[in-house]
C-alpha cells in the first residue's frame, strides 16, 4: 500500500491498533476526493452512491475543522445531511473511517455498513449487502488497495486484507488475507493466485 495522499495512510497500521485519525486538511483535498468519487460513479450527481460518498467526504472534512465554531457548524450541517442521505442510500459510513481514493459502490441498492475504525486503501470495489466491522471484540479490518468485496459478504475483526484481494459473493472473512489472493465461502477459503491480479481483470 502506498501513501498517496493525506487521506490514505494505511501502511504503518497494525490490525487492531486504534488508527490515528487522518483528516482531510483543506478544501482542495475535499474537492479532489469528491471529484474522484464523482468520476468513479459515472459522473452523475443524482447517483445515490456518489451522494453517499460525497456526504462521507464532507463529514470527514467537517469533523477535522480546527476552529470550534467552524467545526460545530460544519458538523451540524453534516449531521443534517446525513440524517437524510444515510437512510435513503443505506450506506452507513461514519466520517471517522479512513478511506483512500475512488471507493466504488457498484450497486447502491442494498445496505453497506462500515465501522469507524476500519481503514481502507484506494479503489475498493464494494457490492451491496456488505459489512466491514468488528467481530465480537475490538479491532476493525485494515484493507489494502484494489480490493473487491462481493455481494452479501462481510469482513470482520482485526484482520488485514492485502492489496488486490478478491472476496467472493457470500463470503465471511475473519482471518488475514495476503496480497493477490481470493477468499471465497463461509468460513472463507483463501486461495493464492499465480501472479498479481491486474486491474480490471
Ligand atoms: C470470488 C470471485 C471474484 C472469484 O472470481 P475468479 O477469480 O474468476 O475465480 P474463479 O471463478 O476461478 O473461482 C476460483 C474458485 O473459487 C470458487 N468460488 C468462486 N466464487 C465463489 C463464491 N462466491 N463462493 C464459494 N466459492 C467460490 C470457484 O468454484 C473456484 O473453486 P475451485 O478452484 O475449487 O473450482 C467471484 O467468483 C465472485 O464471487 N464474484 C462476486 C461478484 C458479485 O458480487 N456479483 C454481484 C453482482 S450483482
Amino acid at each position: 500500500m502506498n501513501d498517496t495522499g493525506p487521506i490514505h495512510d494505511t501502511a504503518p497500521l497494525r490490525p487492531g491498533a486504534a488508527p490515528p485519525y487522518r483528516p482531510l486538511p483543506d478544501l482542495s483535498d475535499l474537492r479532489a476526493a469528491i471529484r474522484g468519487d464523482w468520476v468513479v460513479h459515472g459522473r452523475r450527481l443524482s447517483e445515490p452512491a456518489f451522494l453517499a460518498m460525497a456526504t462521507f467526504r464532507y463529514g470527514q472534512w467537517a469533523i477535522s475543522r480546527r476552529g470550534r465554531w467552524s467545526r460545530a457548524i460544519a458538523g451540524k450541517t453534516y449531521g443534517l445531511l446525513n440524517f437524510f442521505v444515510a437512510p435513503w442510500t443505506r450506506v452507513f459510513l461514519p466520517p471517522q473511517t479512513r478511506i483512500g481514493r475512488d471507493l466504488h459502490i457498484v450497486h447502491c441498492e442494498g445496505s453497506i455498513s462500515i465501522h469507524p475504525d476500519a481503514v481502507i486503501g484506494d479503489r475498493l470495489g464494494i457490492m451491496h449487502n456488505t459489512t466491514i466491522g468488528t467481530n465480537m471484540g475490538p479491532g476493525a479490518p485494515v484493507i489494502g488497495d484494489d480490493v473487491f468485496i462481493g455481494v452479501n459478504s462481510c469482513v470482520l475483526g482485526a484482520v488485514r486484507i492485502g492489496d488486490r484481494v478478491r472476496i467472493g459473493a457470500n463470503t465471511a472473512v475473519t482471518t488475514d488475507v495476503p496480497d493477490d489472493c481470493i477468499a471465497v465461502g463461509s468460513p472463507a477459503r483463501i486461495m493464492p493466485r499465480l501472479g498479481p491480479l491486474s486491474r480490471g481483470s
